[in-house]
């Protein structure tokens, strides 16, 4: 055979094996079709911990999945497979429709990375089926843009970006369906912005996921807007108690649903009856294990406080030089839950408490967060700092060996007459030797509130905290840390309201705290008469 009608012949073979192949596949595709419903899809298609995903005993998840309302909320406890349900819902629709588009956000940076790393990508690579449809293109790293942008080999894309981030890059983006995880945190302008990008699309639907939040918030107003629907164990259906709101489609889930906890012993350590007693909080029992919204203690702080305090544009310093002086605060961790928090901040030219540098230890030696601390306090020229004793009494001595009252130590006590003073002497009369001041707690908690969410004449919200955002990584862990605390009123012996702040174990306030002691230092440093240091050490 000459080469030429080798050639031809090959070609002709490969034609033959080509078509064979795709008519193959075509008939693979006939014969096992990908199917069109949500359920069946995941079953075939989702790999999840390296077994099939199965909704076994887990009846009603079904509805929610096939549910193609335009706007979905969804009220859960924490641990419900939702997030789950979320990947499902995007990578069912981004496949199952080409050239579409999804977002997915969640308040913080570090959610939706981790969303997009271990959990969305992760269900990508993990199926056969589904691994041809990530495109070979590298996707923009988070972090590096604003937004993440994964995109499919079938014209599909999905964007991830921080609801608490830079949310005007989303504008520019039209969107067929998007995605909303821990809802109650995401603050209330991010939504119409998610609306406006969905207008254009003939598919415009939207779903939201949060855990039960507090009475009142953004996030129960919507669920009240929906037809909030229960599950009804018994006829295995989900019951609307709203049937006539029909714009939202609204579902409540909790772990007494859920067919790995349901079936525990009361003394297994995850039944609903040892969490009870465990849970030391009410606020988190009826958020995280019932999913119901709390009505309870008042929430001063809320993400949108803090939020506004943003400033895209700076982010975090590694030093000051002079003329320019700092102040900082540091909250020694104790416990299991604390960690060791320094707070340094300056003032702007606006009169602004500017946040400069902070920084949670995750070093426990004592010894060498002095060390650390003692180091920072010399980069950023810092000229007063205060520091708590309660459980740092050690550390502000060894401070204050290097530092003399440059580091004075401070006490909480409850004494709203008289908001800040210079303790001189012990309880029994005696001179102290360490340099310290006591501070009434919740007048000072009031203050850092009234700084964050202080107004102008016109009455503008104009916060008097800039907190520095352009690497929202470094900072966003802060926002919890203020939002957390609550407020209770109690009256005083002299029949006096007084306002006393808490804040649940395992949910941390060391930065807020950090900022108290700082504005602490601030005021020592302006109270006259100046401390001499030769008074604590004499007689
Ligand atoms: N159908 C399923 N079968 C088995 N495990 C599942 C299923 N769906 C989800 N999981 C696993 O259950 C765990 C919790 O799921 P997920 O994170 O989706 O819940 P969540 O409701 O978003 O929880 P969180 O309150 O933490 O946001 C995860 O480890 C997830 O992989
Ligand atoms: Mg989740």
């Amino acid at each position: 055979m000459s080469f030429s009608k080798r050639r031809r012949v090959s070609e002709k073979v490969s034609l033959i094996l080509g078509n064979v192949a795709s008519t193959k596949a075509e008939l693979q595709a006939v014969r096992n079709p990908i199917p069109q419903d949500p359920v069946q899809w995941a079953e075939r298609i989702r790999i999840l911990k390296g077994s099939p995903f199965t909704f076994q005993d887990r009846e009603y998840l079904l509805p929610l999945y096939r549910d193609n309302s335009h706007r979905v909320i969804i009220v859960k406890s924490r641990q419900m497979e939702m997030t789950e349900w979320i990947v499902n819902w995007i990578l069912h629709k981004l496949v199952t429709h080409p050239f579409t588009t999804a977002i997915y956000t969640a308040p913080r940076m570090d959610q939706v990375s981790r969303f997009s790393h271990d959990r969305f990508r992760k269900a990508l690579l993990d199926s056969p089926e589904l691994r041809d449809f990530i495109s070979k293109a590298r996707e923009a790293e988070l972090g590096e843009t604003a937004i993440g942008r994964i995109p499919f080999s079938n014209g599909s894309i999905c964007y991830l970006i921080s609801a608490w981030g830079d949310f005007g890059a989303l504008r520019n983006i039209p969107a067929d369906f998007a995605a909303i995880d821990e809802m109650q945190d995401v603050q209330q302008e991010a939504i119409p912005v998610i609306e406006e990008t969905l207008s254009h699309s003939s598919f415009g639907t939207m779903i939201m996921v949060g855990t039960a939040s507090d009475e009142g918030s953004e996030f129960s107003r919507v669920w009240q807007q929906s037809d909030m629907k229960e599950w009804d164990a018994e006829s295995g259906a989900w019951i609307p108690q709203r049937p006539q709101n029909r714009f939202y489609s609204g579902y409540h889930i909790d772990q007494r649903m859920a067919p790995w906890i349901k079936s525990l012993p009361p003394t297994h350590p995850n039944s609903i009856e040892a969490k009870r007693i465990r849970y030391r909080s009410e606020r988190r029992f009826l958020n995280e294990v019932l999913g119901l919204f709390y009505r309870g203690l008042a929430k001063p702080l809320l993400s949108e406080d803090l939020l506004a305090c943003r400033d895209f544009q700076f982010a975090l310093m590694d030093h000051l030089d002079p003329p320019y002086v700092s102040y900082a605060g540091i909250d020694w961790g104790g416990g299991q839950h604390a960690f060791t928090v320094i707070w340094i901040m300056a003032k702007d030219d606006k009169d602004r408490w500017r946040l400069i540098y902070v920084r949670k230890f995750d070093e426990r030696d004592p010894m060498k967060q002095v060390q650390i601390i003692g180091n920072l306090i010399e980069q950023f020229n810092v000229k007063q700092a205060v520091a708590d004793i309660g459980y740092g009494a050690v550390q502000v001595s060894e401070l204050q060996k290097r530092f003399a009252s440059r580091v004075i130590g401070c006490q909480y006590i409850r004494r709203p007459e008289l908001p800040l003073e210079r303790k001189t002497v012990d309880e029994s009369g005696k001179r102290v030797a360490q340099m310290l001041v006591n501070a009434d707690r919740s007048f000072w908690i009031e203050t850092a509130i009234e700084l964050i969410k202080h107004k102008d004449p016109t009455g503008a919200l104009n916060p008097l905290l800039v907190i520095p955002w352009a690497e929202p990584l470094d900072i966003e862990w802060i926002i919890e840390q203020f939002t957390c605390i609550e407020m209770e009123e109690q009256e005083t012996v002299s029949g006096k309201r007084y306002h006393h702040y808490t804040h649940s174990e395992g949910e941390p306030d060391d930065a807020l705290h950090g900022f108290i002691y700082a504005l602490i230092a601030d005021a020592y440093g302006r109270m006259a008469p100046p401390l001499v240091v030769q008074d604590l050490f004499g007689d």
